[in-house]
């Protein structure tokens, strides 16, 4: 989604405005600018990439202060004139703006009554017109006039020629932070944009304003009254935010997996003791024991997470649990009675949809919990308690580290409330024993990640494949065929495997690639049905199987195997094979893997 980078200080912006939004590329986009400020105002934009803007641009530009932006196209194409900033009728203010004015037509048509002329199809000119029109030599109390007429999401940063080494910003419902360095100031929507110069961070809240010179941070209310804030630390570093001699990011993040998830487990399996610590959910442990049910909510790959805490949460926990799709629950009429606890699952923490579903649950007086990534971000500010990913920034578009962050974050919730009710202590120590071997257990699967390429080399040609699973590796066959489709645009379902037989087996013809996961576990000899199934009618099955199964590869074309574990944890080891796939299938297909087409990192608007 949209990037906004802003910079005042003493340093010439242009450099730093530039590598912010190179930064943020990876959000997706489709055009950029920028906005250079002395005396006057100076916009550059282009359609495209950043390096059609950079072409266009003065990079030894001398102004110290400007704000840089790229654009996903929701109002009006991805063109030169529709791209931000965009700029009053005067040409002396400058807007970058990531979110929606949903009055935006109301607006425009007042504006023109009024006799402005628009250049743009956007609804961020529409904001930029209204803070021109409204603008009587003090910026912010334009900007906070403006803001008051409009409804809908915003975070934005504006620039005035009559204050040069001013940037206002403000924000409802689309993240912005504050980066406070030595004699300047930075402004970003996303930490990436601002990490190779500062870490210290403030945090804009909802319906906040924030005014900042080289040497001043002011932040007030939408209503004008002053807000304390505390500067923050950033706990990523610039060096997970690169390549480190990867290819892609998403390659990089696969084989990050069993450090990451070190990172997610250490400090809360207690392997002496044979107990979760989960220190974001000490202050509601009582309620969350009393609780009567749980609903799990997110979107695409962290819905598929939530898919596996509904069978874990069931099984460990023993409370009746459902799994919600964000976009539907905020617009139901959800049942949330008294001891509901509903649970937010989201790597960015921005997902609009995600972030509306919990606003909702919140309003009706549910508990709410996040198991979250990004430290700071929205859904982790706004839930009431929670537990972090820990699993560091997540640039690829795909999801791949963040899946196996969030599996394991409800794995130890589900442990540690199934402790406070039906599970023994002899379960939870051998739950807590194989999950704590599970980061080896990953790095075993990638050792041999040649074998998924291998897979992915013979059959990328063909458009049309079946994921199927049962079990805790239902979900994963959700999974594993999302990750397909979306990066390298082959067509793919994942599907319940019994499901097969009431329709999609219609589609199974000769050659066509099914991956089945069929490890160790209660449904095994089903799933081998299952796999007869797809070869009686000529399909090519590649199955996930279970170390030491030696039956497996008389009913399978190809087999990749993964180390045993309990079943719960099935889906932390089966969804690897599975990324690598999609992974090597997207490269070799010549695919922008960690940009895939139209998709973007963050979705942060319907
Ligand atoms: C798929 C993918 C998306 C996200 C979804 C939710 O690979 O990344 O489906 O999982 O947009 O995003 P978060 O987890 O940030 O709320």
């Amino acid at each position: 989604m949209c990037g906004i980078i802003g910079y005042v200080g003493s340093r010439p912006a242009l450099p730093i405005l530039v590598e912010g939004l190179r930064r943020l590329e990876y959000r997706g986009y489709d055009s950029a600018g920028v906005a250079l400020i002395d005396d006057n105002l100076c916009v550059t934009k282009a359609a495209g990439r950043l390096s059609v803007l950079e072409q266009v641009l003065d990079l030894n530009a001398p102004q110290t202060a400007g704000i840089g932006h790229t654009r996903w196209a929701t109002h009006g194409a991805p063109t030169d004139v529709n791209a931000h900033p965009h700029t009053d009728s005067s040409g002396k203010i400058a807007v970058i703006h990531n979110g929606i004015i949903e009055n935006d037509r109301a607006l425009r048509t007042y504006l023109e009554r009024e006799g402005v002329t628009f250049k743009s199809e956007t609804d961020t000119e529409v904001l930029a017109q209204l803070i021109g029109m409204l603008y009587d030599g003090d910026l912010e109390q334009a900007v906070r006039k403006a803001l008051r007429e409009v409804s809908g999401t915003y975070g934005i940063g504006v620039l005035c020629s009559d204050e040069p080494n001013v940037i206002v910003a403000a924000r409802k419902g689309s993240p912005l932070i504050i980066g406070v360095g030595k004699g300047e100031h930075l402004l970003a929507s996303d930490a990436a944009a601002i990490l190779a110069h500062t870490t210290q961070v403030v945090y804009v809240g909802d319906g906040e304003i924030a005014r900042i010179t080289p040497d001043e941070l002011r932040m007030t209310t939408l209503d004008a009254i002053p807000v304390a804030k505390d500067v923050e630390q950033i706990e990523w570093s610039l060096e997970e935010i690169e390549l480190a001699g990867y290819d892609h990011f998403m390659i990089k993040e696969i084989f990050e997996q069993p450090e990451v998830l070190e990172n997610c487990l250490r400090g809360r399996l207690d392997l002496k003791e044979n107990a979760i610590r989960l220190g974001g959910l000490v202050d509601c442990t009582r309620e969350l024991t009393r609780a009567k049910r749980i609903i799990l909510t997110g979107c695409g790959t962290a819905w598929h997470a939530a898919l596996v805490g509904e069978y874990l949460f069931e099984e460990l926990v023993r409370i009746p649990t459902e799994v919600e799709y964000a976009s539907e629950f905020r617009y139901r009429n959800p049942v949330i009675d008294d001891g509901t606890v509903v649970i937010a699952v989201s790597q960015s923490g921005e997902t609009a949809d995600t972030h509306a579903a919990l606003a909702e649950a919140k309003q009706r007086g549910a508990l709410t919990l996040g198991a979250v990534n990004v430290v700071g971000s929205t859904i982790a500010r706004e839930t009431d308690a929670g537990v972090y990913l820990h699993v560091g920034p997540e640039i690829g578009v795909a999801s791949t580290k963040a899946f196996t962050g969030q599996v394991a974050v409800l794995a130890m919730i589900a442990c540690f409330l199934g402790r406070r009710k039906h599970l023994s202590p002899s379960a939870a120590a051998d739950f807590i024993a194989a999950l704590s071997a599970v980061p080896k257990q990953i790095k075993q699967i990638l050792d041999t990640a040649d074998e998924a390429k291998k897979v992915a080399q013979q059959y990328t040609d063909r458009e049309n494949w079946l994921y199927l699973g049962r079990g805790y590796n239902y979900p994963v066959a959700l999974e594993g065929a999302l990750k397909l489709k979306e990066i390298s645009y082959i067509h793919a379902e994942g599907l319940p495997a019994a499901e097969m037989k009431h329709g999609p087996i219609a589609l199974i013809h000769e050659g066509m690639p099914v991956v089945v996961i069929a490890t160790a576990g209660s449904q095994y000899d089903k799933i081998i049905n299952n796999m007869m199934q797809v070869r009686s009618r000529g399909g090519s099955v590649i199955a996930i199987a279970t170390e030491g199964d030696r039956e497996i590869a008389k009913q399978a074309d190809h087999v990749l195997y993964v180390p045993n574990t309990l079943e719960p944890l099935q889906p932390l080891l089966t969804v690897i094979p599975l990324q690598l796939i999609a992974y090597h299938a997207a490269v070799i297909r010549g695919c922008n893997v960690d940009k895939p087409r139209n998709l973007a990192k963050s979705v942060t608007v319907e």
